[in-house]
């Protein structure tokens, strides 16, 4: 017979997973607290904009091979039960705030009443697993029949769907054979195809992920340090990234200087990080972090100071268009949004600041309801002083500068993804200025 899953939590993660176990065949119940969300799915509407999401969730909504509920004793049933509640920053420090994958825990456990894995996909400090998996067997009914494992999710938005059915690896952290095996059969299609598959102790499999994350955003962070090397010496830091990427031990990927890192994950992960290497008693380990987000947050406040000195030493009373809401393109989050972030600053600075998103608009709004947004480009960029490309949706690649210096005031962009071409722009008689570039 074919597996049953559950999954706990319905958002970004918890969402994509059950619609992507169901598409490997398998029967699915997705429990969250919310019930609305859970409502919404049900009819088949994703509370997310993502790739490829909207198709499988209909098919499998309508099938009935994924199931949404508000009832967690629906998930008794289930052979695997995926934990993938969110693990937000807390607001009273760095640290993750670990509410949601114990309440999670404590309402899933009494029903456990026949034997199941209960794994754990949720980014969390390192050492939650192992106190989690001694409370579990002590409210279970079954008791040890119910065991915990940590197999940590590494998507992209934008590539989530993509990135759960062909994941790059498999992380299986478990303290038995038979949660190996078990876990082996929920992936085996992956497997089959080649995915690799490195199993680990409990921690270990929870310290790859915040490791990948930190080693991510460290990279990113390093090519914004040389941006701002570039920006004093007249270098250009995208020519000194093709170069070095070539090298392969270094690699080109993650190497775009730019606006930075913002998001659900990148930000709120390294400070997370960083706390527990404290409460831990080892600080030195990851004190180097607090420069990778210093670097980071500065390229804001470069952008910022960018966009003053082009709307002649200060934005009050001018216009500024934003081109771009989204953490990242191909995504309609704005959770710690690099654009938005800039577009507040200077709309605090007394900016008239007009915002365009092709997808984040909506999610914008609710977050910085003081801004105007347009509907088109042209729209936000009428009678602009300065226009900043903040967030590298490919249409954006597409405007003609030649176009849209007709609804402008004045002629000077910030690219703040390094993605325009900036020699078509300057042709255009655009003042154009990228980051880390001359
Ligand atoms: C990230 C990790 O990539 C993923 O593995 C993990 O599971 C969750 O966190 P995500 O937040 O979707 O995924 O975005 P990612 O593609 O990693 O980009 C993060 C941020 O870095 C974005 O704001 C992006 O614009 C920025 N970025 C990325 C750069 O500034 N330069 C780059 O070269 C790459």
């Amino acid at each position: 017979m074919s597996l049953r899953i559950s999954v706990i939590g319905t958002g970004y993660l918890g969402a994509v997973h059950a619609v992507g176990m169901a598409e490997l065949g398998y029967s699915v119940v997705a429990v969250d607290v919310d019930e609305a969300k859970i409502a919404a799915l049900a009819r088949g509407e994703a509370p997310i904009y993502e790739p490829g999401l909207d198709e499988l969730l209909l098919k499998h909504a309508e099938s009935g091979q994924v199931r949404f509920t508000t009832d967690i004793s629906e998930a008794a049933d289930a052979d695997v039960h995926f934990l993938c509640v969110g693990t937000p920053q807390r607001h009273d420090g760095l640290a993750a705030d670990m509410t949601y994958v114990h309440a999670a825990v404590d309402a899933l456990a009494p029903h456990l009443e026949r034997p199941c894995l209960v794994v754990g996909k949720s980014t969390v400090p390192v050492g939650t697993a192992v106190p989690l998996a001694e409370r579990l067997v002590k409210l279970a009914p079954i008791g040890s029949g119910a065991e915990l494992a940590w197999n940590p999710e590494f998507l992209r938005e934008g590539f989530a769907v993509e990135d759960t059915l062909r994941p790059d690896r498999l992380v299986f952290g478990v303290s038995s054979d038979e949660a190996e095996q078990q876990l082996r059969s929920v992936y085996a299609s992956a497997i089959a195809d080649g995915t690799p598959v490195v199993t680990a102790d409990l921690a270990t499999a929870e310290l790859v992920k915040s490791a990948a994350n930190a080693f991510l955003a460290t990279k990113i962070s390093f090519i914004n340090a040389m941006a701002e090397l570039a920006e004093i010496t007249e270098a250009d830091v995208t020519k000194l990234a093709d170069a070095i990427g070539y090298d392969e031990r270094i690699g080109r990927k993650f190497l775009n200087a730019g606006l930075g890192f913002g998001g659900g994950c990148l930000p709120k992960d390294i400070r997370a990080f960083m706390a527990r290497a404290g409460e831990l008693g080892a600080p030195h380990a990851l004190s180097f972090l607090g420069e990778i987000d210093a670097i980071n947050l500065r390229r804001r406040e470069r952008v910022a100071e960018l966009a003053r000195e082009l709307a002649g030493g200060s934005v009050a009373g001018r216009r500024v268009a934003v081109l771009g809401a989204a953490f990242k393109p191909q995504s309609d989050d704005v959770r710690d949004s690099p654009a938005l972030s800039v577009a507040g600053q200077l709309h605090l600075e007394g900016a008239h600041v007009a915002v365009h998103d092709p997808r984040a608009m909506a999610n914008a709004r609710q977050v910085y309801p003081t801004l105007e947004y347009a509907d088109t480009v042209t729209d936000a960029c009428r009678g602009a002083h300065v226009v900043l490309h903040l967030t590298e949706w490919p249409e954006y690649r597409r405007i003609d500068p030649v176009e849209l210096a007709e609804v402008v005031s004045a002629r000077a962009v910030v690219d703040g993804r390094n993605c325009l071409d900036a020699r078509a722009w300057r042709t255009a008689g655009w003042t154009y200025h990228g980051l880390g570039r001359p």
